[in-house]
């Protein structure tokens, strides 16, 4: 059997990345493969509870950080892992990178911390391909603020999300092997020929 792949969604709100998760999951579809969709805060029963809480009550920076860590372990323990060793590909909405780019870029938390509870979470599992959507900070401001209730996150200022895009584009350089930069700025139609040619590759 083709052993399943593992696809992360990333970027700043506002970004567009989630437009565009059917569509990749369709297009894998399509070549024969099974594909679970799923996404971080969450994933799970009791990973959605925690990001109720996350996305919604002010906290410790390190007690987000610890549970978007532990609602990861849960994620990985009853979707990921299992679905990969089925031969299932997975795609989510979000994972690790997430963390190194909004506690650590946008709120500051020391990177090494970080590393440590990812090297506990997950030490041999990395994405075979994550998919950056970026954009200008101006844009995806204008794109949040024509949508609906903002939550904890997305109520944050310029200077966070300054940092946590920096943080995106940092791990982007760090490790090119799995990252792939798309530029959501333009119609979807061309953000969907980026797609098509990066999965044409995988
Ligand atoms: P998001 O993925 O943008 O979902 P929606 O499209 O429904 O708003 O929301 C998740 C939020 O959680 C987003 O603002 C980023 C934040 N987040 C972190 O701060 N750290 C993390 O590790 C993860 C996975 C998400």
């Amino acid at each position: 059997m083709t052993p399943g792949k593992f696809i992360t969604f990333e970027g700043i709100d506002g970004a567009g990345k989630s437009t565009h998760i059917g569509f990749v999951a369709e297009c894998v579809r399509a070549a024969g493969h099974i594909v679970i969709t799923t996404r971080e805060p969450g994933g799970t029963t009791l990973g959605e509870t925690l990001r109720e809480l996350l996305l919604h009550r002010p906290m410790h920076l390190e007690t987000e950080a610890l549970l978007m860590f532990a609602a990861r372990r849960e994620h990985l323990a009853e979707v990921i892992e299992p679905a990969l060793a089925r031969g299932d590909w997975v795609i989510s909405d979000r994972f690790t990178d997430a963390t190194f780019a909004y506690q650590g870029g946008g709120r500051k938390l020391e990177r090494t911390k970080l590393e440590t509870l990812e090297h506990w979470v997950h030490p041999h599992l990395q994405p075979d391909i994550t998919l950056l959507f970026d954009v200008p900070l101006a844009v995806a401001r204008q794109r949040l603020d024509a949508s609906r209730t903002l939550d904890k996150f997305e109520q944050e200022q310029a200077d966070f999300f300054g940092g946590t895009r920096d943080e995106y584009l940092r791990r982007a350089a760090e490790f090119p092997e799995r990252f792939r930069l798309i530029d959501a700025t333009v119609p979807i139609v061309n953000v969907h020929k980026q797609l098509e040619k990066i999965l044409s590759t995988i």
